[in-house]
């Protein structure tokens, strides 16, 4: 990302405390991914209704249910493309395309990506993340939301 002409540019370093911050996620992904879907349902109880093969799970047996883990396994895989892909805008670009595409339509907004974001710190925080890769993160989803909002419909 350190490229991109962006009002949320981010610098070498940043760049590069992500790139780092991730790879102790992929040490621990199957965990960290039902954390944070677990979280993000935790704090914001009426997202579920969204996710309908996650809606009808028992609240007790949704952090152990394969569908959560299969789920949040999905979106840390693309998470992880994105991150791989921070020099090369043209795929960055491509790749929130997609997640437009299937995310619009179930009218998942800014806010939604945020209230992710919260969900995903709160969990790295337990991992020892520092406060410059937080900030560095939040630079990321804030441009990944400046790419989403904007991305077309085709
Ligand atoms: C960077 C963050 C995110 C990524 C990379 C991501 C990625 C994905 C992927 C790969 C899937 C499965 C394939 C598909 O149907 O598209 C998916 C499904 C879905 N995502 Fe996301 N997602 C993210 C954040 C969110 C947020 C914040 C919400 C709403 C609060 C959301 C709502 C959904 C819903 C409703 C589905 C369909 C689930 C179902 O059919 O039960 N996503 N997402």
């Amino acid at each position: 990302m350190g490229n991109i002409a962006s009002p949320h540019k981010l610098s070498t370093d940043e760049v590069d405390a992500v790139q780092a911050a991730w790879q102790v996620v992929r040490q621990d992904q199957r965990s960290i991914g039902q954390q944070v879907m677990m979280t993000l349902f935790s704090e914001n109880p009426e997202y579920i209704h969204k996710f309908k093969h996650l809606q009808m799970i028992a609240a007790d047996q949704l952090p152990y249910h394969t569908a959560l883990r299969a789920h949040s396994l999905s979106i840390l895989y693309v998470i992880h493309s994105l991150i791989d892909s921070m020099d090369d805008e043209e795929t960055m670009r491509e790749l929130i395309r997609k997640v437009a595409l299937t995310h619009k339509p179930r009218s998942v907004n800014r806010d939604n990506f945020q209230r992710f974001e919260d969900a995903f710190i709160l969990v790295l925080k337990k991992y020892g993340i520092d406060r410059r890769t937080e900030e560095a993160f939040h630079k990321c989803i804030l441009y990944f939301t400046d790419i989403y909002e904007k991305a077309e419909d085709t």
